[in-house]
């Protein structure tokens, strides 16, 4: 099973194929307010994904939408409740911070 790894703490966690990246990170115990309960209409679970981004299902219509309405978005961001993990590790970071969307 792939490896999940969350900055800034360094936490691991193993995961099935599959999975978001917001239960990785729930998992490995590092807090995540969903706020629209993973429906990808707010932008709370926003992080970037630093290395593994090849292996993390492609970003779909919804996901674009909500990112294009982001405050400090950049190449690497994902929300992590619509970014599912595949076959290879992948390391993100959490970026702490919300715009209240
Ligand atoms: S929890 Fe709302 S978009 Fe992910």
């Amino acid at each position: 099973m792939p490896i999940i790894t969350i900055k800034p703490s360094g936490k691991t966690v193993e995961m099935p194929v599959g999975a978001s990246l917001a239960a990785a990170v729930i998992a490995a115990g590092e807090s995540m307010v969903l706020k629209c309960e993973g429906k990808g209409e707010c932008d709370s679970c926003h992080i970037f994904v630093q290395e593994g981004r090849k292996s993390v299902s492609k970003i779909q219509r919804l996901e674009n939408e909500r990112l294009d309405a982001i405050v400090g978005v950049g190449s690497k961001s994902r929300l992590a409740c619509q970014a599912m993990i595949g076959e290879e590790d992948v390391v993100i970071e959490l970026l702490g911070f919300s715009s209240g969307l």
